[in-house]
């Protein structure tokens, strides 16, 4: 704690601001950071230059062996960094385990595995060698939500592809960033490879996106500040791959299993407390069984356990910060002050705690803000709709284009629908199929620019040499 990871030394600057670490749940103080300024920028992107000639010079199979060796640190100390994770953003222990230890620990073993499968250098009909090259040096800024698989989901292609990396954990949940620093130190990665710079976004993840020292920045947060790093990388002509959240609908044909789809989508929406750039938050359902679906996702909302992140019976644990809650809970009030419908939505009655109970909302405008807008907390909004294309122009009727679920019987129309909807992901009935990590993961519209997990997300930190012409010295006739 209070130090960051530079060069492969921990490096505690003595005269730096120092930002406390809240646990949500119990708003107690677990821990506080350094709010680096300039200089540890400038020295951090320094030790990520000198340490890239070497690193990229690595066969692949090298580096990809440091990855599966992080993934093996993940198991053995996965418990470890849930616990940690949990304390953090409030997620439930068990829900921790999953997407802050196994989830990671699956994207490294695979990212590592895209990369010994790539085809690093070819030739192309035309006789020329195409090859692929790291981009260079990395800037990684990444949100609070799923702290350490955001984390992960940079770094792990960043280093498959030959590139060092500086990464900027979001000042809600650094903890579990610098225990990743630890283990990439314990697996003995060479100096430099990774950096870990902490602070706010508007000190020291400015100063970072200001620096020329980088080739590449990877974003995950909100729109706003998104399309700011995107101006900014702009102006440098340097590549920008951005992952800004969504709106994402969950079309239910008349077809469908109702309560199977409603129960599935309240679920899906209220993961992490709705914390989730991908929840499925606008529900679309038959505007003749509107009613019933309302009673089925309000009965599901109700059966959550709010409390202690750490308690096995606990479902549902604090939003991530006060900020966080009062955003939500003025998200619903604006909502029910406009006339909508509002099952549960209040602030949960506890003591301590950021806590927000589960709400549904119905009967609302298409334009209110709580149907257009990333609340980013344990809201489902329901809509009906009048059939196929009506469903299709509601699902798009968004500036995001993240995810989306399609519930049908046909497999024509779960086709139709799957091609008719504006986003990076459509999820079938349910998926009940495994579903490893390598699927391409980003968005269409403002939800962003390109991909991250599996060969997608490998590309991103990869450029494209084409070598015309013979290596050999052309024969003279
Ligand atoms: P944010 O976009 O401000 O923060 C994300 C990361 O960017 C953090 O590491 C932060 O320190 C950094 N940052 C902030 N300002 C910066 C700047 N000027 N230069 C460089 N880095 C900067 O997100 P915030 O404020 O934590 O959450 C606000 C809303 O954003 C949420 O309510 C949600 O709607 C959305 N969000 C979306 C996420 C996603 O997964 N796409 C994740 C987190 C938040
Ligand atoms: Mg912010």
């Amino acid at each position: 704690m209070d130090s960051l990871f530079i060069d492969g030394e921990w490096v505690t600057p003595a005269d730096r601001e120092r930002i406390p670490v809240l646990n949500p749940a119990t708003e107690e103080v677990i821990g506080s950071i350094v709010d680096a300024d300039a200089s540890d920028a400038a020295a951090a992107f320094a030790a990520a230059r000198k340490a890239l000639p070497g690193w990229r010079a690595l066969p692949v199979g090298e580096r990809a062996a440091y990855l599966d060796a992080l993934a093996d640190a993940f198991r053995d100390r996965g418990e470890e960094l849930a616990r940690l994770a949990t304390a953090e953003i409030g997620m439930p222990l068990a829900e921790s385990r999953g997407v802050q230890a196994a989830l990671p620990e699956q994207v490294l073993r695979s990212t590592a595995q895209a990369a010994r499968d790539l085809a690093w250098e070819y030739q192309d009909a035309s006789g020329s060698t195409v090859i692929r090259e790291p981009v260079g040096v990395v800037l990684g800024i990444t949100p609070w939500n799923f702290p350490v698989h955001q984390l992960v989901a940079k770094l792990a292609p960043a280093l498959a592809a030959g590139c060092t990396i500086v990464l900027k954990p979001a000042e809600l949940t650094p903890l579990n960033a610098l225990f990743l620093a630890d283990l990439c130190a314990a697996i003995g990665l060479p100096p430099g490879v990774v950096n870990l710079v902490t602070g706010r976004g508007s000190t020291t993840g400015e100063t970072l996106v200001q620096s020329e020292a980088y080739d590449l920045v990877s974003f995950t947060g909100s729109l706003g500040i998104g399309r700011h790093i995107g101006e900014v990388a702009g102006r440098r002509i340097v590549r920008a791959t951005l992952e800004l959240g969504g709106k994402s609908p969950a079309v239910v044909m008349s077809d469908a299993d109702l309560a199977a789809a409603v129960q599935t989508t309240v679920k899906n929406c209220f993961t992490n407390a709705g914390q989730k750039c991908n929840a499925p938050t606008r529900l679309i359902v038959p505007e003749a069984r509107r009613e019933e679906a309302m009673q089925i996702a309000a009965a599901a909302a109700a059966s959550y356990r709010l409390g202690d992140p750490l308690d096995d019976d606990t479902t549902m644990g604090p939003l991530a910060s006060e900020v966080q809650r009062e955003k939500v809970l003025s998200y619903v009030a604006g909502a029910r002050a406009r006339g909508a419908r509002v099952h549960g939505g209040g602030a949960a009655g506890f003591d301590r705690g950021y806590f927000v109970e589960p709400a549904i909302i119905t009967d609302v405008a298409e334009s209110d803000p709580v149907v257009q807008e990333e609340i980013f907390g344990p809201v489902l909004v329901l809509l009906g709709h009048h059939g196929e294309d009506d469903a299709i122009r509601l699902a798009n009727d968004s500036p995001y284009g993240l995810s989306a679920e399609v519930w049908t019987a046909d497999p024509a129309a779960a086709r139709r629908l799957a091609e008719g909807i504006q986003a990076g992901q459509v999820r079938i009935n349910g998926v009940r199929s495994p579903n490893p990590p390598i699927a391409p993961f980003g968005g269409y519209k403002a939800s962003g620019l390109g991909r991250e997990l599996g060969s997608f997300g490998l590309e991103e930190y990869l450029e494209v040499k084409a070598v015309l012409g013979s290596f050999e010295p052309v024969e003279e006739d």
